[in-house]
């Protein structure tokens, strides 16, 4: 067990934490939000929210969580949906993978569990996608386990309460939160403690506008009656989404009917369908090399790889638009359209490949890129 001495910390003696556990306790009881995961009590309900939650704030995903429930009412229903549905329904949300273990998550509780959602925290811990933070949250919310759920949130919180002088970026030091909220969880009701975080953490002790005056735990706070509010959480930067070049190839048929594509691999867009796009990861080379503009010779071969790989011959339009840009967590891309027409419109069979019409899109899997991209063709 770690001793959070060696981390600089000293714990409070028994009486305050009991001092602390009610005020913030009280303080929940009288403003805490009512958000429908917090009416049930149905371990599965309360699995599906804290997914969403993961990287999603509550308001986003309210509508997605009742949608979800309504497709999927059960877990059985979750672990025999088809692919495509299951995406539907996580469209918009980003993090497919997150959906994807849900579902294998279900096939599992099917197999080892009969069916029912597992009620200890080791079996809660073994299931596909839930790390030691949503196994926590459901322990503590479903089944009343003293079992702490530190995120970003609890961390923040933590770090001014104790004046914690380790960066909150690290997951290396997830542990020494860890033990912070081991002591600190209130063993009655840890589920709503841990709400109780949540709220706070997303509200008045948020990053970007804390407004600690308000806290209702300011006088416990190290960092509050020190004047050293400003300095924690501890958060190192970041390394930034590496810049990607994408060139998209909007083709056209004599129907009308548009190109796409399902991305088969891929941990971005596995599954989901899009126009034909490849990285253009030309480098300044070329252009000194050839004394060109890298632009045009850029164009040109784009062209050329997309009649080589996709075995189609069209007729380049003039169109030109601004480039688009999408951040996933470790790419940004910017991405280019690039028009054409096509008479000849026989598709080679090694890719998944379709013609469809515009307003057939909605009927399959497309992620925000290429919703980004539809917007833009439609402006
Ligand atoms: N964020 C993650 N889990 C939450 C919950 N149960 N309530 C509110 N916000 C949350």
């Amino acid at each position: 067990m770690l001793d959070l001495k060696d981390y600089g910390i000293d714990m409070w003696n028994p009486e305050k934490i009991d001092s602390f556990r009610r005020t913030l306790l009280n303080w929940y009881d009288q403003e805490k939000r009512d958000l429908p995961w917090r009416r049930t009590t149905n371990p599965y309900f309360i699995w599906v929210s804290e997914i969403m939650l993961q990287q999603t704030q509550v308001q986003t995903v309210i509508p997605y969580y009742q949608r979800f429930l309504e497709w999927f009412p059960t877990i059985e229903k979750l672990a025999n949906a088809p692919e495509e549905k299951l995406l539907k329904a996580w469209e918009g949300l980003g993090y497919y993978s997150r959906v994807r273990n849900m579902q294998k998550a279900a096939q599992q509780i099917m197999t080892d569990f009969d069916g029912t959602f597992p009620s200890r925290f080791e079996d809660i811990s073994e299931l596909k996608g839930i790390g030691p933070y949503t196994a926590g949250a459901i322990s503590s919310i479903a089944f009343n386990l003293p079992e702490p759920a530190v995120d970003g949130n609890v961390m923040r919180v933590m770090a001014r309460l104790f004046e914690v002088d380790y960066d909150i970026g690290n997951p290396k030091n997830r542990k020494i939160f860890q033990a912070i909220m081991e002591k600190l969880i209130d063993p009655d009701r840890p589920g709503d403690f841990n709400q109780a975080l949540m709220d706070l953490g997303t509200d008045i002790e948020s990053a970007k506008n804390p407004r600690p005056d308000d806290s209702p735990i300011k006088f416990f706070c190290a960092a509050y009656l020190h004047g050293t509010y400003d300095k924690y959480p501890i958060k190192l930067p970041k390394k930034k989404p590496r810049p990607m070049e994408i060139q998209a190839f909007v083709i056209r048929n004599a129907e009308g009917k548009y190109l796409i594509e399902k991305n088969n691999a891929g941990p971005l867009l596995g599954g989901f369908w899009t126009f034909p796009i490849i990285e253009t990861n030309f480098q300044s080379q070329q252009m000194d090399l050839f004394g060109q503009s890298q632009e045009i010779l850029e164009t040109l071969s784009q062209k050329d790889a997309f009649s080589e790989h996709y075995q189609l011959q069209p007729t380049w339009h003039e169109t030109v638009h601004k480039k688009l840009t999408h951040t996933f967590s470790h790419q940004k891309w910017s991405i280019e359209l690039l028009e054409g027409s096509v008479s000849d419109d026989k598709l080679p069979n090694h890719l998944e490949l379709q013609w469809l019409h515009l307003e057939d899109f909605d009927n399959l899997p497309m992620a925000t890129p290429q919703k980004k991209m539809m917007a833009q063709l439609l402006k």
